[in-house]
């Protein structure tokens, strides 16, 4: 039988994991999960884990007790994960006492050490977060993007995006008059800019910090194919396994709160009845002026406006100066 026929059959969620499911919300800790997984046999780990940072779901521990849990926890992530498969750690930065350490350097001796190689630190840009007074406000966090060898799945095709200039041609030379870009649009670079889960974002639940679906559906497709296992070990409001299941692929996650383990239960129905509301992968990011939203005020439209006046103090403007 066809992978994507079985999958099709099998869309109940389990809560223990074995290789014949396709869809598992473990209810409980990671590592014990993790325990039940045979080696080798997942494509993709992807997750963001606490950052320590004093979230509601976690104990703010020192730095380096910090990284000796995530050590375990990346430790076995790795044993189960396939030779061709990778594995992504999307962080942002622990704060201590104002001062801030990336995590992502922090952690990267850990995968380094495992024998993993980096293919991609992915800046993911977002427009809303805390605002800062005493250093500029955080508007990325990175995605650190490892393999388990050279031998690695890489999908390109299925998460370009729009080239600049689609109708540019060659001018000159034997390919004078054909398209000079590629018509299946263009590599997403290194630098993502997507909305991040904030009041106003369809997919807001009462989770904190929650992945946009689109964000998982672009790794899964480029790091996966149809049938493959991924694993989010910090499940959350099952983001991962919504962007998995959604490509035809097998999604298991561990969470241990309680009200997070139901909204990933509830979420992935949804996907499965075909009723979730997301954020569609590849739309463009929301432009006030063109939407026409009346409390946007272009601040050089204004006589006194405070911000251009902030450019250059001395100066006035009005219109046409
Ligand atoms: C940063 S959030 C992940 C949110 C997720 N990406 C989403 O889209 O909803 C981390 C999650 O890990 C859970 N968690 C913390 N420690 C855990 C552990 N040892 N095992 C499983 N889940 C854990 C927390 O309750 C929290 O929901």
């Amino acid at each position: 039988m066809k992978t994507e026929t079985l999958f099709n059959q099998n869309r109940k969620i389990s809560d223990k994991f074995a290789l014949s499911k396709s869809i598992v919300v473990y209810p409980g800790d990671c590592l014990d999960l993790l325990r039940c997984v045979p080696d080798e046999s997942l494509q993709l780990v992807v997750t963001s884990p606490p950052y320590n940072i004093g979230k509601e779901y976690e104990k703010k521990l020192h730095l380096d007790l910090y990284l000796q849990q995530q050590a375990q926890v990346i430790k076995e992530c790795v044993r189960t994960l396939s030779p061709q498969g990778s594995i992504c750690w999307q962080v942002g930065n622990y704060v201590d006492r104002g001062a801030i350490i990336p995590l992502d350097t922090a952690l990267y001796p850990i995968f380094s050490s495992l024998g993993l190689r980096m293919r991609n630190r992915i800046i993911w840009h977002f427009e809303h977060g805390l605002h800062c007074s005493r250093r500029f406000s955080g508007r990325y966090e990175t995605i650190i993007w490892f393999t388990k060898s050279d031998d690695y799945v890489f999908n390109l095709d299925p998460v370009r995006i729009p080239q600049k200039y689609p109708g540019k041609k060659y001018f000159k030379g034997p390919k004078a008059g054909q398209y000079s870009c590629n018509p299946l649009g263009k590599n997403p670079g290194d630098l993502w800019v997507i909305p991040n889960v904030k009041s106003n974002h369809v997919e807001k639940t009462e989770h904190p910090c929650q992945f946009p679906v689109e964000l998982i559906e672009r790794l899964v497709l480029s790091f996966t194919n149809v049938g493959d296992w991924v694993l989010d070990p910090f499940l959350g409001t099952g983001t991962t396994v919504i962007a998995s299941i959604r490509h035809g692929r097998r999604g298991v996650g561990a969470e241990t709160v309680p009200k997070y383990i139901e909204l990933a239960r509830e979420r992935i129905s949804q996907e499965i009845d075909g009723e979730l509301r997301t954020r569609p992968m590849g739309r463009p990011v929301y432009n006030p002026v063109e939407a026409g939203n009346s409390l946007t005020v272009v601040p050089w439209d204004k006589n006194d406006s405070e911000q251009m006046k902030l450019l250059e103090k001395n100066a006035k403007y009005g219109k046409g100066s």
